[in-house]
């Protein structure tokens, strides 16, 4: 469908109109308004919107600009500020010095971003010859679409010197990566390239916590030895140690994505998959109540459904299961009049917490309050955004219904949220029979698409893109499954045909994780994952190189997808593809060894650039792994680097030794942009 022309109530903007809302912050704003502009509109009736370069969005139409600043941090540059009106859209576009310009902008998108981009962003745009857009996240890419155009505008009259093509780049990570592929699957000539970053897919959300919650409620009686099993110099198979009932349920985990060794992190992967369903209620519980209220009551009685099952899962599940009554004893009220905590009559011991949903019951009425209970003195303290009808209620003598039925019921939601076949989700099939029916009983509505697709602003990953796109998934992502990123990259090869090498780079990065920025690697996790910092930066120049210069950019990772849909990277790193350094951490040849105290252990590092990525430009050590590290040298920068480093333990204990190594493409040890980095790690028992 082409873009119609626009009834006379359609506004929009010319450049000129900008420039006069601009000049006039504090006055009433007046924009020039067209009568006659192209509208975007959906693709189909109730479909995503199709943004075009030249159309005009309905909504994010009228600019209204606040400030404009010359600002010198992180490094000199001016920023325009503004929203659209009547929108929550705010903007702020980060413009270098001229000088600096090369005729490019990033854009980094988020669902529930602020419009002020970070600074270690504008600093690499700076750098790179780019300025950057930062729009507060309203759902969707439309609002997105609207400020990268209207940047162009506002570039174009900064960079007066600049002609031609103001090229722009999307980005996003997690639920940024949503926005993205609506971003490519729904705009044309808005953005030349786009990077989905741990990427999501129709399947990933309500699905993908509950996985990690129902091994982790299963498995935890087994932590240590999971872990000692996958940690470095562990047998890696952590089956071995499991029964026949576990094995099976760490088998379905896995096939459904779940990285096998990012169990190493127990904790991280399942007690907290167990909390994220506890506490982000509205992602899971919320999408249960909204979508499909039947499902906890089936879920505790009927047959199929674990509840119900004869089975040591079963069992788990009836252990976990919190359900009782107390009366309330004493009302504790606020400032406002109302409750705001009441000691109950009894509380069974060992009550678990988490996910408990508590319900009111006077003589004529049942309401449900929010809160949280402390078993240890009894206490339920009330949520204040509770209904203050119901608050109004609550008084000493009344009955307090406390039960976590639903929670525990998500936990096995996507047993009950099988999709079809032809939709190619394969890491699904250890859910099916042979013949492709699922093993549970399925319930009316599969909610993870339409959820996603809120998220993409309507799109549904159909894998035809309109730009070049790189994706960037990581290895040890438990909440962002490395098969997802194959999945979306078979849709778009079935779509692009021939194209496809033009136009897609899939790159996998080992020992990295959800948490993909800096701040968030720290100790203990950056003892066992790497940032994707600078891998971020150097695809988006690799993906402006090829987008403007068509400079091929490295190939995609080599890798195979194992009957448990793990990904496994092509071990021979001049084949293996992507720009991560491969580095590998030995004694005499081995993941393991033993030392006294006092004697000094000589670990053999080897690091290896895939051919084409620049050199290794640091090497850092942290023998105890604590995650804390400390450079050493390791002789001449260039793509291999073998070095001898000795350490001498001066204490009892088991130490998972690692090294972190990175490189850069221009083997620049300053810079502290686009650093690729890996980790080396190995077991040193001392005795
Ligand atoms: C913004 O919207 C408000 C409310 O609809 C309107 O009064 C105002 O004139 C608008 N401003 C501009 C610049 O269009
Ligand atoms: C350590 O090395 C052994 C022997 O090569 C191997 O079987 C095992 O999988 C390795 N462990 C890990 C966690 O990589
Ligand atoms: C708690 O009380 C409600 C309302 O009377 C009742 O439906 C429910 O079965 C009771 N739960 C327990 C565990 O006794
Ligand atoms: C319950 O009964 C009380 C006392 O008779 C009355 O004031 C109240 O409105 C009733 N509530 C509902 C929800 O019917
Ligand atoms: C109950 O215990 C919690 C947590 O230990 C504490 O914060 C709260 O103040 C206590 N409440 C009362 C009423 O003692
Ligand atoms: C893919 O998108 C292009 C426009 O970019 C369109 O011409 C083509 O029909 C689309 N293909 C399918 C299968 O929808
Ligand atoms: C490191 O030690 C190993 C084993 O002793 C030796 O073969 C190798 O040549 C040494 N490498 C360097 C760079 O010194």
């Amino acid at each position: 469908m082409k873009p119609s022309m626009a009834s006379a109530s359609a506004f929009a903007v010319t450049s000129m109109a900008w420039l006069a809302v601009f000049g006039a912050v504090s006055a009433d704003p007046k924009p020039i308004i067209e009568t006659q502009a192209l509208l975007c509109q959906p693709a189909f009736e109730g479909g995503p919107f199709r943004v075009t370069e030249d159309c005009v969005d309905p909504t994010y139409n009228v600019p209204v600009f606040t400030s404009e600043t010359d600002e010198t941090s992180p490094v000199p540059h001016r920023r325009v500020s503004g929203y659209f009106n009547g929108t929550k859209a705010d903007f702020n576009f980060y413009l270098p010095p001229p000088e600096l310009f090369k005729g490019r902008f990033f854009q980094h998108v988020y669902p529930i971003q602020d419009s002020n981009a970070r600074p270690e962003r504008v600093a690499f745009g700076a750098e790179s010859g780019a300025y950057t857009v930062n729009v507060a996240g309203v759902g969707g890419y439309r609002a997105d679409a609207a400020a990268a155009k209207l940047s162009r505008k506002v570039a174009a009259e900064y960079y007066l010197g600049h002609s031609g093509r103001i090229y722009g780049y999307i980005y996003g990570g997690s639920g940024g990566s949503y926005v993205t592929a609506g971003a490519m699957e729904s705009t044309f000539g808005v953005w030349d390239g786009g990077m989905l970053l741990i990427q999501g897919i129709p399947m990933s959300n309500p699905n993908n916590w509950p996985v990690r919650a129902l091994a982790g409620l299963f498995l935890e009686h087994q932590k240590k030895n999971i872990i000692d099993a996958l940690a470095p110099g562990g047998s890696g198979d952590p089956f071995s140690v499991l029964s026949e009932d576990e094995q099976a349920i760490l088998k379905e985990a896995t096939a459904l994505g779940i990285p096998l060794s990012s169990w190493e992190a127990f904790d991280d992967v399942g007690r907290n998959g167990m909390n994220m369903l506890g506490f982000f209620t509205p992602l899971v519980s919320g999408a249960i109540q909204a979508r499909d209220p039947s499902y906890p009551h089936d879920f505790w009685s009927k047959p199929g459904y674990i509840g119900t099952e004869d089975s040591s899962l079963g069992d788990a599940f009836r252990n976990a299961l919190v359900s009782f009554n107390s009366t309330v004893r004493n009302v504790v009220l606020g400032d406002g009049g109302l409750p705001v905590s009441a000691v109950l009559s009894n509380v069974p011991d060992s009550t678990s917490t988490l996910g408990l949903v508590f319900t009111i019951h006077g003589a004529n009425f049942s309401a449900p309050v929010k809160g949280q209970l402390q078993p240890e003195n009894n206490t339920l303290t009330i949520d204040p955004t509770s209904d203050e009808t119901v608050l109004a209620t609550l008084k000493e003598g009344i009955i307090v219904q406390v039960d976590n039925r639903l929670f525990l019921s998500g936990f096995a939601l996507y047993r009950h949220q099988v999709p079809p076949v032809q939709d190619g989700y394969y890491g699904y099939d250890i859910l099916r029979h042979p013949d492709g029916t699922p093993l549970y009983p399925q319930r009316d509505t599969l909610m993870a698409p339409l959820i996603s697709q809120g998220a993409s602003g309507g799109v549904l990953h159909s894998g035809n893109i309109t730009a070049k796109v790189m994706v960037l998934q990581t290895l040890l992502d438990y909440d962002a499954w490395p098969w997802h990123a194959d999945w979306y990259k078979r849709r778009v090869k079935t779509q692009l045909g021939d194209q496809f090498d033009n136009n897609y780079r899939l790159y996998y990065m080992e020992n990295g994780f959800h948490y993909i920025e800096s701040p968030q690697l720290e100790p203990p996790a950056s003892g066992r994952v790497v940032p994707s910092g600078g891998h971020i930066e150097q695809h988006l120049l690799d993906l402006s190189d090829w987008v403007e210069r068509g400079i091929e950019p490295p190939k995609g990772s080599e890798y195979t997808i194992d009957e448990l849909s793990q990904v496994h990277l092509t071990p021979d790193v001049t084949r293996r593809g992507g720009i991560q350094p491969l580095a590998t951490l030995t004694v005499g040849g081995a993941n393991r060894t033993h030392a006294v105290v006092g004697e000094a252990v000589t670990f053999q590092l080897h690091v290896e650039a895939p051919p084409g990525t620049g050199g290794v430009v640091s090497t850092e050590w942290d023998f105890e792994g604590t995650g804390v590290y400390t450079a050493l040298d390791f002789g001449r920068i260039g793509p291999m680097v073998e070095t001898n480093v000795t350490h001498t333990y001066e204490k009892p204990g088991t130490f998972f030794a690692g090294v972190r190594v990175s490189s850069q493409r221009d083997s620049d040890p300053e810079t502290p942009f686009a650093r690729v980095w890996n980790l080396a790690r190995m077991r040193v028992i001392v005795e």
